[in-house]
């Protein structure tokens, strides 16, 4: 269970970072680089450098606190960074002294490794030096391996791939049985949908299994992708023979640039093959640039502007993009 989320500080939260770099407990680690206590020296202009170059820069450098979910608290802080160099991305997980022996260094660690790898990058990185125990024993228990170990530092690793490879996903047709473990993925597209269109709205998984059980009672084949027990995505088509539409697409946020979405949009084409075509169909919203970018991955292209229904009660209409594949040249 997953006690902590990630938080992207505001300029008014810089008294927690001070705090930390200012606390010799915490910051004892640092001691070698930062004699006599490890304690960085005017914590509050590296704070302004923070704010300045570390948030939204993502993927070259990400900065976010650990927060704990049942009270708000600040427990630590996470980071990587680029190093062309090396073409790797370095990282960091940092725990406030008095939250330590909860297991957030562990949960922090997985919150960060789930964040690089849907931001795309592909390679994390870390040392620090061989006694450092606790920090060791955390990394190897989320998959990272060593690689070196010399002049008393230890290097460790951990690629995207070691990941997919580590959990696979399996992605399967499902039936009415599959509605409660899926109704919360529909609820949250439909949440993703509304903030596309400007609207904020929670999420309700009740409202999700009443959308999920109309298309299965209508025969629209549903898939879901799960890791383990877990789904983390859900595709609906809807098939207009010889035509195949995409009608929805979501993958969970830590779960994304894992190759989820191909694996699922995969199942889409087969069935379009099945049916004799080389293309689906799918309507986007303009502003959806993550959805975009992963069509144009796929070799699908933006064909025309098309207004796709009628909008809702209170609802801003919108234009819809209608992207198809390449060999639908027009
Ligand atoms: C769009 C979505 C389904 C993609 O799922 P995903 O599991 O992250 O996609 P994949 O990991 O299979 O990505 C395959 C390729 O698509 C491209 N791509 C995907 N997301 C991207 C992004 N945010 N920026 C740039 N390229 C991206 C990349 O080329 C990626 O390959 P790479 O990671 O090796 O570079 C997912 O972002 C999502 O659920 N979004 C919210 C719901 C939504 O908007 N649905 C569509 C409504 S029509």
């Amino acid at each position: 269970m997953n006690d902590l989320q990630l938080y992207t500080p505001k300029p008014e939260d810089g008294w927690f970072y001070v705090k930390m770099m200012s606390d010799p407990a915490t910051m004892a680690y640092n001691a070698p680089w930062f004699p006599p206590d490890g304690c960085i020296p005017n914590p509050e202009a590296e704070w302004i450098d923070l704010q300045a170059n570390w948030i939204g820069q993502e993927p070259k450098r990400f900065y976010a606190y650990l927060q704990r979910n049942s009270d708000g608290a600040f427990v630590g802080d996470v980071n990587y960074h680029y190093n062309p160099e090396r073409d790797w991305w370095d990282m960091g997980v940092l725990i406030y002294a008095p939250e330590r022996g909860k297991g957030y260094g562990r949960q922090g660690l997985r919150l960060l490794i789930d964040r690089a790898f849907s931001d795309g990058v592909k390679r994390l990185h870390n040392d620090f030096e061989t006694e450092r125990d606790a920090a060791y024993h955390i990394h190897k228990s989320v998959g990272f391996r060593e690689v070196d170990r010399e002049n008393g530092i230890v290097q460790l690793e951990l690629t995207r791939e070691e990941i997919m490879t580590e959990h696979p996903i399996l992605v399967e047709e499902i039936g009415a049985a599959a509605i409660p473990q899926v109704a919360p993925l529909v609820a949250q597209f439909r949440v993703t949908l509304k903030a596309l269109k400007g609207i904020h709205a929670s999420p309700d998984a009740e409202a999700g299994a009443e959308e999920l059980k109309e298309y299965l009672d209508a025969g629209f084949p549903v898939y879901a992708a799960r890791s383990g027990d877990r789904y983390c995505g859900y595709l609906v088509c809807r098939v207009d023979a010889p035509c195949v539409w995409v009608e929805s697409i979501y993958v969970l946020p830590e779960f994304r640039r894992k190759g989820v979405g191909a694996a699922l949009f995969q199942k889409a084409e087969a069935l379009a093959s099945s049916y004799g075509e080389d293309t689906v169909y799918n309507y986007v919203h303009p502003n959806n640039d993550r959805m975009i970018a992963f069509l144009k991955s796929r070799g699908y292209k933006v064909l025309n502007l098309i207004e796709i229904r009628k909008t809702y009660p209170g609802e801003t209409p919108t234009t819809q993009i209608q992207v198809a594949n390449h060999t639908f040249d027009y």
